[in-house]
């Protein structure tokens, strides 16, 4: 699904700054993988480089066999809408429009019919369990009903690969859970493969595997098995071992 091959970044400016050194990462169809590391080393920049929206220095990232950095603009325009989704930390609905506005709006931009839009929004919010709050307007909603609209709209074009920068930065811990389960029962019933970013050890515990990125190398990487209590127990570990900066263990939930 995702190969990413010898991956470096080098910021320029008056001083340029190495962010990541040859990171290799390769993701299979429908795995669940979480990328954590210490504030600055490196995971948005990583992310970043897949979702197409800045590039490598060196190296090469493969979706689904191509490199969509080699596309021209509108080419990539395209593929990122079709077969990306993307969810940040901070939703990024736009607040005059009702939930399912914001969910069809990546459809308005392929000229799809308006009763064909409609549609697909019903049949995304029932299978999400979020039909009660369609028509309600972004301000009238919670911060995890903004997340999971936020999710749903990344799923309306039902994406191969669905990156999540912090989805639960915003978050309590409730209402981190319930969008961690949405996710995850994303990842099993429709197969979609996720990259998520996160400093939450609970939400990182829903993920199948785990890397640790420090100082923009890969640090280790830790598999879930079947127990989540003791998967959330190893990135706590590991995360300690790591060390960082103090601020990194603020997000903690237990
Ligand atoms: N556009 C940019 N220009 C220059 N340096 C940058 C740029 N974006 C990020 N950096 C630097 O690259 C490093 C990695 O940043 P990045 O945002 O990837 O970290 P992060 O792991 O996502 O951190 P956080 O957990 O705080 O979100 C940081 O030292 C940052 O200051
Ligand atoms: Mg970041």
């Amino acid at each position: 699904m995702l190969k990413v091959r010898q991956v470096s970044k080098v910021y320029e400016g008056k001083v340029s700054y190495r962010a990541l050194s040859d990171i290799n990462l390769t993701i299979e169809d429908n795995e669940f993988v979480g990328i954590m590391g210490p504030s600055g080393s490196g995971k948005t920049t990583l992310l970043n480089m897949i979702a197409t929206i800045d590039e490598p220095t060196t190296g090469e990232i493969l979706i689904n066999g191509k490199d969509p950095h080699r596309l021209k603009k509108e080419k990539l325009a395209q593929f990122r809408r079709r077969e990306l989704g993307f969810v940040f930390q901070d939703f990024n609905l736009l607040h005059t429009l009702t939930v399912e506005e914001n969910m069809v709006l990546p459809l308005t931009l392929d000229g799809k019919k308006v009763s064909e839009m409609k549609k697909k929004a019903k049949e995304i919010a029932e299978k999400l369990g979020i039909t009660e709050i369609m028509n309600k307007r972004t301000y009238e909603i919670s911060g995890g009903q903004a997340q999971r609209a936020a999710v749903a709209r990344a799923m309306i074009h039902t994406p191969k690969l669905l990156l999540a920068d912090e989805p639960t930065g915003n978050l309590d811990s409730k209402s981190s859970k319930d969008v961690m389960e949405m996710l995850e029962s994303i990842n099993e019933k429709e197969k979609t493969t996720m990259l998520l970013v996160t400093h939450d050890p609970q939400a990182a515990s829903y993920c199948n595997r785990v890397v640790f990125i420090r100082d923009g190398k890969f640090y280790s990487e830790i598999h879930r098995g079947d127990n989540r209590q003791a998967f959330f127990q190893k990135i706590i570990d590991t995360l300690s071992l790591m060390g960082g900066d103090s601020n990194d263990f603020s997000s903690v939930r237990v």
